[in-house]
C-alpha cells in the first residue's frame, strides 16, 4: 500500500507510522487523517503485528489541523462533513496498543492525536499545546476532555485559554507523557516498548488496554467490576496457563494469543 502523507514501516512486530508533511509541520489535512486511519486499519489486520508507534519528525509531531484547509469552511461544511472526526474515531477504536513518539511541536489536533494514543513517549524537544484560542476557535479532537483528564483542570484551563505550550519535563510531571528521553533515543524507546508489548499474550494486552480505557468512561465501582471480570476471563486462556507455568519452570513463556 502506498501513501502520500504518511510513511508505513514494520519493525519486527510493531508498525511504525510516520506523519509526513514536513513542509507544514505535519499539519493534519483530511487526506493525512484519512491515510492514517487506513494505516491503522492495515496494522490492525496484520496478525504478525502486536502494537503501533505513531510519530512525526524532529521539528513536529503535528502542529495541528491544517489551518489553510479549514479556514474557509462554514459551520455546515464542518458539521455535515464531520471534519476529521470519522477518521480520528477509527484511531480511537484501534484495539492494538498505539504509542505516540513525540518530538517537537504537538499542537492543537497534533496534541489531541498524541492523546488519542495509549501513551506518549516524548523527546526532550517536545512541546505540547492547545493554541486554538489564538485562532478564534477551540480544541475539536478531544483537547478539552483528554488534556483535562491527563493534567487536571488548572493546567488544562490555562493551556486552552492562553495557548501556552508545555515542555517535555512539565508534560511528564503533569502526567501527560509516560517518559521523556533524549531526542536521539525517541524512536528506539518507543519501538522497544511496542515490541515488548507485541511479545506478550495479545489477549491479555487487549484486555489490559480495554480495562485501563474503561477507567475514563465509568465510575470506580463499575470499573473495578469490569476489571475483575476481565481478570477472571484471562484464566480461560491458554496464555495465562503458559505464562504462569513458564514462571514456575523459570523459563521464558511462549504465548500463542489464545
Ligand atoms: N496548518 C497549516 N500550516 C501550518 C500549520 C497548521 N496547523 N502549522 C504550521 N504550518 C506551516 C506554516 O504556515 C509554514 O508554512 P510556510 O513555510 O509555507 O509559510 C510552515 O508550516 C512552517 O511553520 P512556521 O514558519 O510557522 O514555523 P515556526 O517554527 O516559525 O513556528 C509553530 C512553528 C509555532 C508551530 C507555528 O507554525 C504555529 O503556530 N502553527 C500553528 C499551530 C496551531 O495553531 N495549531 C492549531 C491548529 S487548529 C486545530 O488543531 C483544531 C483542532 O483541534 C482540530
Amino acid at each position: 500500500m502506498t501513501y502520500e502523507t504518511i510513511l508505513y514501516q514494520v519493525h519486527e512486530r510493531a508498525a511504525l507510522i510516520t506523519l509526513n508533511r514536513p513542509d507544514v509541520l505535519n499539519a493534519l489535512s483530511a487526506p493525512l487523517i484519512g491515510e492514517l486511519a487506513q494505516a491503522v486499519d492495515h496494522a490492525e489486520r496484520d496478525d504478525a503485528l502486536g502494537a503501533i508507534v505513531l510519530t512525526g519528525n524532529e521539528k513536529a509531531f503535528a502542529a495541528g489541523a491544517d489551518i489553510g484547509q479549514m479556514k474557509d469552511q462554514s459551520f455546515t461544511d464542518t458539521y455535515m462533513g464531520n471534519f476529521l472526526h470519522d477518521e480520528a474515531e477509527r484511531i480511537e477504536r484501534c484495539r492494538k496498543p498505539v504509542i505516540a513518539a513525540v518530538a517537537g511541536y504537538a499542537l492543537g489536533g497534533g496534541c489531541e492525536l498524541a492523546m488519542m494514543c495509549d501513551f506518549i513517549v516524548a523527546a526532550r524537544s517536545a512541546r505540547f499545546g492547545q493554541p486554538e484560542i489564538k485562532l478564534g476557535t477551540i480544541p475539536g479532537l478531544g483537547g478539552t476532555q483528554r488534556l483535562t483528564r491527563a493534567v487536571g483542570k488548572a493546567k488544562a484551563m490555562e493551556m486552552c485559554l492562553t495557548g501556552r505550550m508545555m515542555d517535555a519535563d512539565e508534560a511528564e510531571r503533569s502526567g501527560l507523557v509516560a517518559r521523556v528521553v533524549a531526542n536521539d533515543q525517541l524512536l528506539d524507546t518507543a519501538l522497544t516498548a511496542a515490541n515488548q508489548i507485541a511479545g506478550y499474550s495479545r489477549v491479555a494486552v487487549y484486555l489490559a488496554k480495554e480495562s485501563v480505557s474503561r477507567a475514563f468512561e465509568t465510575t470506580l465501582l463499575e470499573g473495578l467490576r469490569f476489571e475483575k471480570r476481565l481478570f477472571h476471563a484471562t484464566f480461560a486462556t491458554a496464555d495465562q496457563k503458559e505464562g504462569m507455568e513458564a514462571f514456575m519452570d523459570k523459563r521464558e513463556p511462549r504465548f500463542e494469543n489464545r
